[in-house]
């Protein structure tokens, strides 16, 4: 089996559905369920035998030793994270906690379990750290995409804390040999993902009639990926992916948010032909430190292990504003807590 932290938010519940759609292998899934956990996302597993959700978080020890030594996973994908940089920039502490001290933790742990195992089963291990473009910083109009060989001079707290966390796990490969996978992929958009990002927040906000706040000029840059690819990519990278290397994941796809927004609402109005979404758009204060523009080039990945993503954004967007559209009460969950309480309430004492 493997076991999957993070489980409970927009990359990782969209991970473990598409896992078990095309495999029997069993899921552990160790979340917080912190605000970006939401157990609704894997109702539909709820009686499935080959998948088990575990409330915890990755720094805790004693619970990452005992389910290692009760389930022995021949693998690790790390999803657990604080992720959103608006976060960070007024609440930094939660991000140094979980990205930095609770990677350290985890690595710490899984490498004393993966010290104990047998020779097969060591060799076999993996753990496949998930990270983002971000940690790169910020490139020019012009300037080339992201390689992997691209240092490393993160921007926010959010990215900064990315990055300590991909140096330990890079430290865990180069020290101990742990058998560690590096992913830094591009923007993400697609089901369940929390509406306080771009596209899930506009597309929120056009349905209830809300401006739709742009950042400074709108012309930043971002490369965006349909979350069902950056899951094939994992899976991917997770079967064939050579010990120690890191792979760069992105769409091809850099669009400015301004581009992003006018997409969203030229889609909203084919379906609903009488509102004027575009009248909803209003610019705000800029973001601090707002990095202008990101892109990855993902030729290793296509090179070496013969991975591309099979959506276009024109079918990604159309197929996320389906999504949303067919989902209202998820939103209407998420911005009212109500998934909370249920949390709550399921998971009192846990
Ligand atoms: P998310 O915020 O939607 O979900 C994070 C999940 O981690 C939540 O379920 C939360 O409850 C859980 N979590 C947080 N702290 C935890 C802890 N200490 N222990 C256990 N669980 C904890 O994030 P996401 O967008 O799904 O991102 C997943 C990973 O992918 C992150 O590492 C992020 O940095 C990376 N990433 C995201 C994007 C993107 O566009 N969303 C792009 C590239 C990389
Ligand atoms: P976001 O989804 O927060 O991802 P990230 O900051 O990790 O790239 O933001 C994507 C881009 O959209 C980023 O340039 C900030 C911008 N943005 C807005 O203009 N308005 C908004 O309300 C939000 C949430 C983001």
């Amino acid at each position: 089996m493997i076991l999957v932290t993070g489980g409970a938010g927009f990359i990782g519940s969209n991970f473990i559905l598409d896992w078990l759609a095309q495999s029997d292998e069993k899921i552990i899934n160790l979340d917080k369920l912190t605000y970006a956990g939401n157990l609704q996302n894997l109702s539909s597993l709820i009686d499935d035998p080959r998948y088990i959700f575990v409330r915890g978080d990755i720094g805790d020890i004693i619970l990452v030793k005992r389910l290692l030594i009760e389930y022995q996973p021949r693998a690790i994908i790390n999803l657990a994270a604080e992720s959103h940089v608006d976060r960070s920039i007024h609440g930094p502490e939660d991000f140094i906690q979980t990205n930095i001290l609770g990677t350290f933790r985890l690595l710490e742990t899984v490498r004393n379990y993966w010290d104990d195992l047998q020779d097969a089963a060591k060799r076999r291990f993996r753990f496949l750290h998930v990270s983002t473009d971000e940690v790169f910083g910020s490139l020019v109009q012009n300037e080339p995409a992201f390689t992997e060989k691209h240092r490393y001079a993160p921007n926010s707290p959010y990215s900064a804390s990315k990055a300590a966390s991909d140096h330990l796990v890079r430290a865990y490969f180069h020290t101990y040999g742990l058998p560690v996978l590096t992913t830094n992929c591009s923007n993400n958009y697609g089901p369940f993902q929390f509406p306080e990002k771009l596209i899930p927040l506009m597309i929120a906000n056009a349905l209830e009639g809300k401006s739709l706040p742009i950042y400074g000029d709108g012309l930043q840059i971002r490369d965006w990926l349909y979350v069902a690819d950056h899951c094939s990519a994992l899976r991917r990278v997770l079967e064939a992916g050579a010990l120690g290397e890191t792979y760069n994941v992105g769409g091809w796809n850099e669009k400015t948010n301004l581009e992003i927004v006018y997409t969203i609402c030229s889609l909203l109005k084919e379906l609903n032909p009488h509102s004027n979404f575009h009248d909803l758009i209003t610019y705000v204060k800029d973001r601090p430190g707002h990095d202008r523009r990101y892109a990855i080039n993902a030729m290793k990945i296509e090179r070496e292990l013969n991975w591309k993503p099979m959506e276009t954004f024109e079918t990604g967007i159309r197929k996320t504003i389906h999504w949303y559209l067919n989902n209202q009460q998820w939103i209407a969950d998420v911005q009212t807590g109500a998934y909370r309480e249920w949390i709550d309430k399921n998971y009192a004492g846990l």
